[in-house]
Order: C-alpha cells, then structure tokens, then sequence
C-alpha cells in the first residue's frame, strides 16, 4: 500500500522541530492555536505568499505589521541590493541613520530624539529603563492583554502569542520582577486610578498600546489615553506609548497624531524597518539625553542603525501618503463589514474591530472593548474558520488574538475574494464541519 506523500512543508516541519524549538523562531507561527502544519514559505510579491508546495494565499499576516507597502516592492529591493553592495553593517555611524531619524522626530509628534534597535523588545525594554531613571522609580503599570515583545517586565498578563499559548504570565520571570509590574485593565482608568494610589511616588511609568493590538484590536475608549496623560502627570508618572503597531499604520504620526495625546516616550517597530530588523524608541530630549553616551543610562548594540535596515526604513516611511491610509482605510471597512455579513448569513456571533488597515473579528457577540471580553471569543471557531480559509487559499493570523494586517498592495479584488471564502468558510463552521 503506498503511503500518502507528505507535502514539502510538512516535511521541512518535521526536520525543523528536530533543531529549533517547536520547530519555529517565534511561538505562533508554530499554528499551535489552531491546528495542522504551518506552510513553509518561499516568496513573497504584493499581497500574495507562496508555500514551498506552490500553493498561494492572500496574506493577512504582513509579517505581523511591517508591510504596509506589501511583499518586496520593487524600488525598496532595489534600494536594499544597492545599499547591501556597499556593505552590510559598519559599527560605525552613517548617514543613513541621521536621515531616518530625522523622518521619525519630524513624523511622530512626540519624538525630539530617537534610538534606534533591532526590535520591539529591545525598544520597550529600553524606554522602561530610561523612565526608572528619570523618576527614581522601579515600578511599572502596563494593561492586561497588551504584549510590548518578550522582556521579563512585560511578560505578565501579555497578549499576543503569551495569550495564544495560554502562558501570559511565563515562568522564568522573576518574582521580583514580576512584582514591579502592576497591571491594570484596558480602557478602565479606574483601574489605572485604583493602582496609582495604592502605590503613589512608586510608578516610574505607564506603558500602553495606544491602539491595543495584541488581544486582537481593540481601540481605545474616548477619554481612555487622556485619561492616562493626566494621572501620570499627577502623579509624576512617565507616559509611554507602545506604537511598534500604530506607528505609522495609524496614520503617518501614529496613534499620538490621531488621538491628539503626546506622550513622554515612544516605541516603535515594524514598519519602521520596512520588513528588516528595526525596533526605536524616542521622545521628549531631556530624556533621551539620559541615554549613553549623553547620560548614564546604558543601550548599545552591534547591528543597531544598521543600513541595510535603514535603507529599508527610509524608503517605507518616504512612501507614506494621506491618500495611502485613506484607501487602506477604505479597504478595512470594506472587509470589516463583509466579514460581518458573511458571520451574519450564517449564524455566527462574529464583533469585528476595525482601526484603519488592521482588524479582527472576533468570534463573541461583543462588543469587545477590553482583555476580559476579547478572551469570551469562542476560539475554536476562530481556529476551524482559519483553517477553512487557509485550504480557501487565504492566511489570516494563526491566532484569534491577532490583527489582520492590510497593505497598499491589497486590491478590493482580493478583499472581495476573501469576503467570498470567508463566507464559505463560515457556513461550513456553523454546519459544525472543518
Ligand atoms: C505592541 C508591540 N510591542 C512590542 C512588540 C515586540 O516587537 P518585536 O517582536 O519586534 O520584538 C510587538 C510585537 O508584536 C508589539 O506588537
């Protein structure tokens, strides 16, 4: 009897997980929250990836963010093989570097200086140190169900794939640690209050994804950021914005621009790099001036400003337009509303957030406005309609608390055509069938 053969991707799972651990550099790409194999990718062009088996999808993913111009266009490829035949890395300063700075401090209303790193993580981890340095203080209010990368303060009650994998709270984080961090719930100021006064003249800063994106979208409640801004500014408390999502998906200034509230300190990441390695966080000078060499407050790194990531940077922040994130917007609310009505035709309690070009349907009648109603979302459902949309040649987030991520390379074709799987996707999980 012949044995089914196994597809390509299959087998290259198999032989990752005899080298990495679950087969995957980052926990969610693993499909752990909704079953079967993740597809192995080979390339990438616009809105579409293609698996090592050649099959294609339209992507939702977008690398988790960074690809608001979509996969590999052409003029940054171009831009990156130039900027590679120069040299790849220097631990030295370039040009490029002040010229991408100069982009963020004018784009970003907040940012009079910025650092860059190599990622989220490293940009949070750092703006939190620089903030106990500022105050003299040690303790940290951050939102249950926001993920701001994987540094010890963050990960408790984190979101993204922490929430995915059921261990928002990870072991291996010391109680110490995990006792500096004081947790309050999304879009409940009283919450943030109640902490505030419990442990006035302690709280070095409040960190928060101004656009919660990480217990799948969740925006923020008219007053919520204000809100926010006054009590730290009572209390002596710095503000820090977690923008590696918002910034600059948002709109060009991200989230800060569009809800008109400046905080202390910003992170950013994704799409600040274009697609290659970039975390940065910034703000106010009289802070940053405590970064090292201008103060004492140590950061470095070996690849930090890199120019190839910086060329990256550069080109995906100049091609930012209005009419951009008018048309994405569009684009969202086009796919917002007919994921509503195909989970209407069907029969399925489905609450999709929309913020500009990135949302989630979440499987709950909603609404979803914080960490305790976004985790009511029947998950099981989410995970039979992801794989009904995977075999529909779509690939939404393998994840129910993820945001699908639009781009300027999605046309309203391919939102039309993920409107028609997902309404076949969905009856098929209301027959109770996968
Ligand atoms: C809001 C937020 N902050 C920080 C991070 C961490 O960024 P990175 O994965 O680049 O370390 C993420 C990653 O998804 C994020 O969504």
């Amino acid at each position: 009897m012949r044995r089914p053969t196994r597809s390509h991707s299959s087998r290259l799972f198999a032989r990752a997980r005899r080298v990495l651990p679950g087969g995957v550099d980052s926990p969610v790409r693993a499909f752990g929250a909704v079953g079967g194999e993740p597809p192995f990718i080979e390339r990438a062009r616009g809105a579409r990836i293609r698996d090592v088996d050649g099959r294609t999808y339209i992507d939702y993913v977008m690398s988790w963010g960074p690809l608001i111009h979509g996969h590999a266009p052409a003029d940054l490829t171009r831009a990156l093989r130039s900027a590679a035949g120069r040299g790849t890395s220097f631990g030295a300063p370039t040009a490029q570097e002040v010229e991408l700075g100069r982009l963020v401090c004018r784009l970003v209303p907040s940012v009079e200086r910025v650092r860059f790193v190599n990622s989220g993580t490293e940009a949070t981890m750092s703006a939190i140190r620089v903030a106990r340095a500022a105050t003299g203080r040690e303790r940290i209010i951050k939102f249950a169900g926001c993920y701001h990368g994987h540094g010890d303060a963050f990960l408790v009650q984190a979101g993204s794939g922490a929430t995915t994998l059921g261990v928002p709270t990870s072991p291996g984080v010391g109680r110490a640690t995990a006792a500096d961090t004081l947790i309050a719930n999304y879009n409940d100021l009283a919450s943030v209050e109640r902490l505030c006064r419990a442990q006035r003249g302690a709280v070095a800063a409040v960190i928060v994804e101004p656009i919660a994106g990480n217990m799948g979208v969740v925006p923020p409640a008219a007053g919520f950021l204000e809100g926010l801004r006054k009590l730290c500014d009572r209390d002596g408390s710095l503000l820090i914005f977690d923008e590696v999502i918002s910034g600059f998906r948002a709109a060009k200034g991200g989230a800060q621009a569009v809800y008109g509230v400046r905080p202390d300190l910003t992170c950013l990441g994704k799409i600040i790099g274009g697609g290659l390695p970039v975390g940065a966080y910034g703000g106010r000078a009289d802070l940053m001036a405590l970064v090292a060499p201008d103060g004492p407050v140590y950061q470095a790194g070996t690849l930090s400003g890199n120019p190839l990531a910086m060329t990256a940077g550069i080109w995906a922040l100049s091609n930012l337009s209005a009419h951009l994130y008018r048309r994405l917007a569009a684009l969202g609310e086009r796919l917002a509303d007919g994921l509503r009505s195909a989970a209407g035709e069907a029969g399925i309690p489905l609450t999709v957030n929309v913020a500009g070009s990135v949302l989630t349907p979440f499987f709950t009648a909603g609404p979803v406005t914080g960490y305790a109603a976004a985790t009511a979302s029947d998950t099981a459902a989410y995970a039979a309609f992801f794989r009904g949309m995977l075999r529909r040649g779509v690939y939404p987030p393998p994840s129910q608390f993820e945001g699908w991520f639009l781009s300027a390379a999605h046309s309203e074709r391919d939102v039309d055509r993920t409107i028609r799987a997902a309404r076949s996707a969905l009856a098929e999980v209301a027959a109770g069938g996968d």
